[in-house]
């Protein structure tokens, strides 16, 4: 699989932006295209240092568009999508779920429709692929593991929405022809992610002595996977995988949440040279999420196997190499908290 124009969506995000710097760096024969609408998750400065490659475009528009969406691929002809534009945080999608439906949804409608439109006559060499979360299936119980053939379950209005696009990509495939691949990740942390989910807020609460939320009591299980592991991921899945398929991706690496809250306290105590048992006592248990998923796990074997991808990191390595990127990037979670990250678009492309 080789591409001429590539679309990634969602690449001023947190995975898309890991996404966008590393196909942009490996593949300097692709013209890539990252097109994102700028919500409050969107940061381009998270890509100063490609934003001025030559192979490389930055794009302002909302995949709800879906004129907008059409006259793109009218005008690039996208041979290849990589779709990772979407709302993302559960918590955000118990207020409002409607928000939820029309990115994650009627987005993802839009941008298969405008694909389907500018290939139908000939889908040879061509590739939609969709990201998607483990969130799909549900959750689990003590034991077992989430494969591909693990039935859809979901539970929030976020997972339902992901859940609702996996099945639209599915169904213009089986439909239309439309060659796709869709990959299942756990939760994934790391640099350059957005301060409302539970790793970079609790990072940021340390630094500011402010408490820190842990939902019911703590023992609800996460798999947790290297956001640059998952970039690696993508780049074999869309290059290699096979179409039609699903691949789960995940760490191999569960955490039960205050297990890992504990672990993160030791970890910012040692490097900010405060004596052990400081940042732990900044815990506070606060009211459950409702329909809070008790356990997620990822059986990876598949692309394990098919393509031989496994995280690269440990969790203790992959979470001290965080720490050190939010210790050392102050000013990018001073502009992220304050809301100045959102004028860098206006300075640096009106
Ligand atoms: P994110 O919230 O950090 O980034 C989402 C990006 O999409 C932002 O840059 C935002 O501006 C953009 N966007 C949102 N709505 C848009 C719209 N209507 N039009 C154009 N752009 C829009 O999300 P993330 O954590 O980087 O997740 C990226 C993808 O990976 C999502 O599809 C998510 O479901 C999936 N995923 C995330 C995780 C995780 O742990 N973060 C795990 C598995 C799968
Ligand atoms: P989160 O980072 O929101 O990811 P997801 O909900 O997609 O798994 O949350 C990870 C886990 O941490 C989840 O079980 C909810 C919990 N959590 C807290 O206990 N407190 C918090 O303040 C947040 C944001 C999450």
């Amino acid at each position: 699989m080789k591409t001429n124009n590539l679309l990634i969506t969602g690449g001023a995000g947190f995975i898309g932006s890991h996404v966008v710097r590393f196909f942009v760096n490996k593949y300097r024969e692709y013209q890539i295209f990252n097109l994102d609408e700028l919500t409050y998750a969107g940061n381009l400065e998270n890509l100063k240092d490609v934003e001025d490659s030559p192979n490389y475009t930055f794009i302002k528009g909302n995949i709800n568009n879906e004129d907008f969406i059409d006259q793109l691929f009218i005008k690039y002809r996208f041979d290849g999508v990589i779709h990772l534009a979407a709302e993302s945080h559960v918590d955000r999608s118990i207020k409002d779920p409607l928000a939820f439906v029309r990115t994650n949804v009627i987005g993802t409608i839009n941008l298969l429709n405008a694909f389907k439109a500018c290939w139908q006559d000939n889908f040879e060499g061509k590739r939609f692929y969709h990201i998607s979360t483990d969130e799909v299936y549900g959750t689990l119980g003590e034991t077992g593991l989430f494969t591909e053939r693990t039935a859809y379950d979901p539970n929030s209005p976020y997972s339902a929405s992901k859940a609702s696009s996996d099945h639209f990509v599915r169904a213009y495939g089986e439909t239309y022809g439309l060659p796709y691949v869709i990959s299942n990740c756990s939760n994934n942390y790391g640099p350059n992610q957005f301060p409302e989910k539970l790793i970079p807020l609790f990072i940021n609460n340390i630094l500011n002595n402010k408490p820190l939320p842990v939902y019911g009591d703590g023992n609800y299980t996460r798999d947790w996977l290297y956001v640059i592991d998952h970039a690696l991921a993508i780049d074999l899945v869309f290059h290699k995988g096979k179409n039609k398929e699903t691949y789960n991706l995940g760490g191999f690496n569960e955490w039960k949440n205050i297990d890992l809250v504990t672990l993160l306290c030791k970890q910012m105590d040692d490097k900010l040279g405060k004596p052990i048992g400081t940042s732990e006592k900044l815990i506070t248990y606060v009211k459950d999420r409702p329909g809070h998923d008790l356990r997620y796990a990822i059986d990876a074997t598949k692309i394990n196997k098919e393509l031989g991808w496994g995280p690269s990191v440990t969790f203790e390595e992959g979470l001290s190499k965080t720490i050190d990127w939010y210790l050392s990037n102050e000013e990018w979670l001073n502009h992220v908290t304050s809301g100045d990250y959102q004028k860098y678009y206006l300075k640096q492309y009106s």
